[in-house]
Order: structure tokens, then sequence, then C-alpha cells
């Protein structure tokens, strides 16, 4: 091969590799986050720590009597997608994902002060709306749970939890359509108000 072959070879497979990657993105983009197995259950998101970050709950076990329903912190993300969506209008469009993973405390003292400091991850929850799959008495949302008993594991799946486990707390107490807007802090910001709301402007 002379070197004008080689060159145009590089750059024909360069034009491949990067048609590929963009048409990836579409199709997925086109189909939201939320992947179903055949039976109807709910696959483990991925790659939701490259999502949007919205805020950190925390309910120590030491402050629950030892046991709270979901311990520790809460790492909250939403989906890209319905980040925008959000930011434009202010409302969960049909199709969001939010995940919350749960994080142990390590420990609770620093050099910065006593408080409580992340540990490792110990579990993973999500909430999809979805118009199509979830009646309306959940305000069509669908509750999961990927969290194992001993907290080291996470299920691949998650058939969706009965109204009464998740949806009937979130329908009484959160803030906007099940979900618990008052307590984050970059929703709130964002809502309705475009790049306005993103920080620092
Ligand atoms: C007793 C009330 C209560 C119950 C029951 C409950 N939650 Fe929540 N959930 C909350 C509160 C309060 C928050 C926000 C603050 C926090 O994380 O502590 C929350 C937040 C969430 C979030 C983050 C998005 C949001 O809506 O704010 C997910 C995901 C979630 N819960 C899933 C579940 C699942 C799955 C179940 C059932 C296994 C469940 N919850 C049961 C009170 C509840």
């Amino acid at each position: 091969m002379n070197k004008l072959t080689k060159l145009s070879t590089l750059v024909f497979t360069l034009i491949s590799l990067l048609a590929t990657t963009t048409m990836t993105s579409v199709v997925h983009a086109d189909k939201g986050y939320a992947k179903y197995d055949g039976n109807g259950k709910l696959v483990r998101p991925t790659g939701y720590r490259e999502w949007i970050y919205i805020g950190a709950p925390l309910t120590p076990n030491d402050m629950n009597n030892g046991k709270a329903a979901f311990p520790e912190f809460h790492n909250v993300y939403i989906d890209p997608l319905s980040w925008k969506h959000w930011k434009k209008t202010g409302e969960f469009r049909n199709g969001t994902v939010i995940v919350k993973e749960l994080v142990s405390v390590a420990t609770k003292s620093s050099s910065s002060g006593n408080g409580y400091f992340m540990g490792d991850y110990i579990g993973l929850e999500a909430v999809v709306k979805d118009s199509k799959r979830f009646p309306a008495s959940s305000q069509h949302w669908g509750f999961f749970r990927f969290t194992t008993d001993d907290h080291k594991t996470l299920l691949s799946t998650s058939r969706v939890m009965k109204q009464e486990s998740c949806a009937a707390c979130h329908s009484a107490n959160a803030k906007q359509d099940m979900i618990f807007l008052q307590h984050y802090p970059v929703l709130r910001a964002a809502k309705g108000l475009g790049e306005k709301g993103i920080g620092g402007k």
C-alpha cells in the first residue's frame, strides 16, 4: 500500500466509525432510557452516574432507630432527555427515568469536622413514568427496586412494586407528580428556566 492509499483507508475507517456511533446514540435517544424484558420487568438501568445529578437526601440508620427504610445517602439522577424537557417545561415527560442510588455512611468524622461521609454503593431504586404501562392510580409512574437484602449485589431486573409499598407514600407526600421536588435543588432551580437555571448564571 502506498502512503495515499493508507491515508484514504484510515479516513474511510474513521468516517464509518463516526457514522456508527452517531446512529447508535440516535436510536438510544428515540427509545428513551427504560428497557423491559419479555415479562415486562424493568431491566436495571446502567450508566446513570453520567446522567444529571439532582440531589442527595440522607436518612442514616442512627437517626431512624437503626433501621432506615432506605439506609444512608441517596444519590438521585434524572436521565438526560427528561432533564432537557424539565428545563424547558417544568414537567416530567412520559418516559422519565429517575434513579436513586444508595450509598453507605463510611465514617462520621473527617478533617473538616464531624458529619456523614460516603462509603460504598449499597442499593438502587428507580421510578419510570409511562402512561401506557402504569395506571393512573400511580399517576403513571412505575416503582422498581434492584436492592438485595445483603446490600452487596444488585438484581438485574425488577418487577413493578405494589401501589402500597411505594406509590402511596409518594402520592401523599411528594411535591410534584410523585417526585420529591422539595428535596432536589437542581430540579427546583432549573424548573422551566432553561439555561438560566443550570448553575453559575
Ligand atoms: C414512607 C414513604 C416512602 C415510601 C414507602 C417509599 N418512598 Fe421513595 N421516597 C420517599 C422520600 C421522602 C423520597 C425523597 C427523599 C429521600 O430520598 O429520602 C423518596 C425518593 C425516591 C426516589 C427518587 C425520586 C423521587 O421520587 O423523589 C425513588 C426512585 C424512590 N423513592 C423509589 C421508591 C421505591 C422503589 C419504593 C418502594 C420500594 C419507595 N420509594 C417507597 C419516600 C418514600
